[in-house]
């Protein structure tokens, strides 16, 4: 399959990620986790993107669409892939179709994470990652088993930079005014399937494979 979610900032995608790509052997692409590799590793391509990151404000459509395209081309992604927070303009969407379309696939299901914004910041402020996995945990809803350890290989999580109340607000206000156009571009194209992002993340599981196996 080829799936693409869609959604606010917390809203849950990179948690149901890893869980639908066990289920399909799919690819996960996630531009934010890409992105944050690229500045850590102080790449051309990381200190382009940092300081908009920092911000909460969306990188340029140029230096995402060529991470995207790059990555699309591995070989492990070819029978599928979820594209985990891209696009997130219209334009990224439109290039992708271009993409898609010079090797005559199409996306299957756009998941769209619909969830209320006052429920984001107190996911956001609670979230731990493991960066190099991007696996994400939570204090109140997702602890890991021992505090501040990932459960898989005892590494340290770490909190995001841009996860703070101030930065949010941005980061908002950003997928309010540039990626709800996208949502609109797939439910014309008839391929949009609703998620209630606000549940539980095994009543939101559910609800992925629900809509998966239709
Ligand atoms: P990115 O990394 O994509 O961040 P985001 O879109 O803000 O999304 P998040 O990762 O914050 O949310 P998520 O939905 O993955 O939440 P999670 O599942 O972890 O992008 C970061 C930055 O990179 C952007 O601001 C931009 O600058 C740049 N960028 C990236 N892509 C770009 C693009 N295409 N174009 C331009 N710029 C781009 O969940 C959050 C927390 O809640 C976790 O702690 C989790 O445990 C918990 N949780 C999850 N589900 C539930 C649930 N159902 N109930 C309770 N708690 C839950
Ligand atoms: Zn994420």
């Amino acid at each position: 399959k080829r799936l693409i979610l869609v959604g606010p900032p917390g809203c849950g995608k990179g948690t149901q990620s890893p869980i639908i790509k066990d289920e399909y052997c799919l690819c996960h692409l996630a531009t934010g986790d890409m992105l944050r590799a690229a500045v850590a590793a102080k790449t051309s391509l990381g200190i382009k993107a940092k300081e908009a990151m920092d911000k909460g404000e969306l990188v340029s459509d140029d230096l995402v669409v060529g991470i995207i395209d790059e990555a699309m081309k591995k070989s492990s992604c070819q029978k599928g892939f979820i594209l985990d927070g891209f696009p997130r303009t219209v334009v990224q969407a439109q290039k992708l179709d271009e993409m898609l379309g010079n090797q005559g696939i199409k996306i299957d299901k756009v998941l769209n994470f619909a969830i209320n914004d006052s429920i984001l910041e107190e996911r956001i402020t609670g979230r731990w990652i493991h960066p190099s996995s991007g696996r994400s945990y939570h204090t109140k809803f997702a602890p890991p088993k021992v505090p501040g350890v990932d459960d898989v290989t005892g590494e340290p999580l770490i909190q995001r930079k841009d996860d703070n109340p101030e930065v949010l607000k941005s980061r908002l206000a950003a997928f309010h005014t540039q990626t709800k156009p996208v949502i609109d571009y797939y439910a014309k194209k008839g391929v949009l399937a609703q998620l209630h992002a606000e549940k539980t993340p095994n009543e939101v599981t559910a609800e992925v494979q629900k809509v998966l196996s239709s």
